[in-house]
């Protein structure tokens, strides 16, 4: 027993997290001078120069105030327009609250839906802060898997197979992190077809339905019909126009339900940052010349890493979006976490396995393309040296 009065007094919720491999991954790193790092999910771009101005200006002009808890009316309008125009959803400002990034979302569904003992369906391998909070509310994560046979497509089959008199909620994160994977629209009618017939809440996780590329598409879940009334779409504004640190995201749903969580949302932060909801604001108001081309940049780095990483004989699902590669690195002989740590130290380059997304295969890394092209054609040459030391 701890003589800590703070550890002892520690509510059973809050568990041991398993650092050990994140942080002998970042010891590794430390003593390094030139890492190459396609780890984190944070563009390398900055805040277009217009967003960040509509911030400054809001703080020269005191409009730095607390909001109404659900967001700036303003900016909720804004969000109305951009889901009717982008994705055909059809909410009213009254059915949106905005939050620190998709995190606080995240956390205010779940602090919503969860009750003990309630099971929620996630696609797998997974954005694990849904684990967390799901955990954190008493409920027990499901994961489905999805496979690189399916281009990590989320199927039917593995949902309905998971399905017990317990399960409340499924999770769908198309685009997908760590996968990329874009779920086909007939797969969302699949999807919805099974939420209808056995009752279950959809949480729609859009935040990367920007980042599409050719050849796939997007569908939001929430425009097919009887689905609106048992969707919460989820996006922000973190990936689509480099706004990680900025923290502003959304939830979008039945207006009945969100006014139950406006007093939930008041109570975990008040309002998101004031002046970082005039950025967003501006983002989406304000001309898209840079989402376009921070999205060219990414489909330019896709394709080259694509055929750099077919020609050095590893296989992939196709990532239809986001900015992610899960790329299968079984050829190596090595299982992933051993071939990361060693890439690390031996070529600097940095990139997390699998088992950081929930994923025991020991099979994958995820790639992120984050960096500008000469470093990815460097990390590409440095890879492809690692690969010929182990041969
Ligand atoms: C699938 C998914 N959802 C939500 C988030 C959280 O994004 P933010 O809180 O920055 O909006 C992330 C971040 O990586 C993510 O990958």
């Amino acid at each position: 027993m701890t003589q800590s009065p703070l550890l002892n007094a520690l509510a059973g919720r809050i568990q041991e997290e398993d650092v050990s491999f994140r942080t002998r991954m970042l010891e590794a790193a430390g003593g390094l001078n030139d890492v190459i790092a396609l780890g984190r999910g944070d563009p390398d771009f900055h805040t277009p120069p217009h967003i960040a101005a509509a911030a400054k200006r809001a703080i020269d002009e005191n409009q730095h105030h607390y909001t109404h808890p659900a967001g700036l009316p303003q900016l909720r309008e804004a969000i109305v327009e951009h889901l009717s125009s982008e994705y055909n959803l059809s909410y009213g400002m009254d059915e949106i609250i905005v939050t620190a990034g998709v995190q606080e979302s995240i956390m205010l569904l779940m602090l919503g839906l969860v009750n003990p003992g309630d099971e929620v369906l996630i696609t797998s391998p997974r954005f694990t802060t849904y684990d967390s909070a799901v955990t954190l509310c008493g409920g027990v994560p499901v994961p489905v898997p999805t496979y690189e046979k399916d281009d990590f497509a989320l199927m039917p089959g593995e949902i309905e197979q998971r399905i017990t008199p317990r399960t409340k909620v499924l999770v769908l994160v198309t685009p997908n992190n760590p996968t990329g994977a874009v779920t086909p629209p007939a797969v969302i009618r699949e999807i919805a077809d099974i939420c209808i017939r056995h009752d279950l809440i959809l949480i729609s996780d859009e935040i990367y339905a920007k980042l599409i590329y050719p050849g796939s598409e997007h569908l939001a879940a929430a425009s097919l019909p009887g689905m609106k009334e048992r969707t919460i779409t989820l996006n922000g504004f973190s990936k689509s126009y480099a706004m990680t640190g900025w923290r502003v995201g959304y939830m979008a749903a039945p207006e009945a339900f969100t006014r139950m969580l406006v007093e939930p949302r008041h109570t975990l932060s008040i309002n998101a940052n004031t002046p970082a909801q005039f950025a967003a604001l501006a983002a989406l108001t304000g001309p898209q010349d840079a989402v376009d081309a921070m999205l060219e940049a990414y489909g330019e780095r896709r394709a080259y890493l694509m055929d750099a990483l077919s020609t050095l004989g590893f296989t992939y699902g196709h990532p239809g979006g986001a900015f992610y590669i899960y790329t299968n690195v079984s050829s190596s002989g090595m299982p992933s976490p051993e071939f990361c740590l060693r890439l690390l130290k031996e070529a600097e380059v940095m990139i997390f396995p699998g088992s950081l997304f929930g994923d025991d295969s020991d099979q994958y890394i995820r790639i992120s393309y984050l960096q500008p092209m000469p470093r990815i054609r460097e990390a590409v040459a440095r890879i492809d040296g690692f690969m010929r030391t182990i041969a």
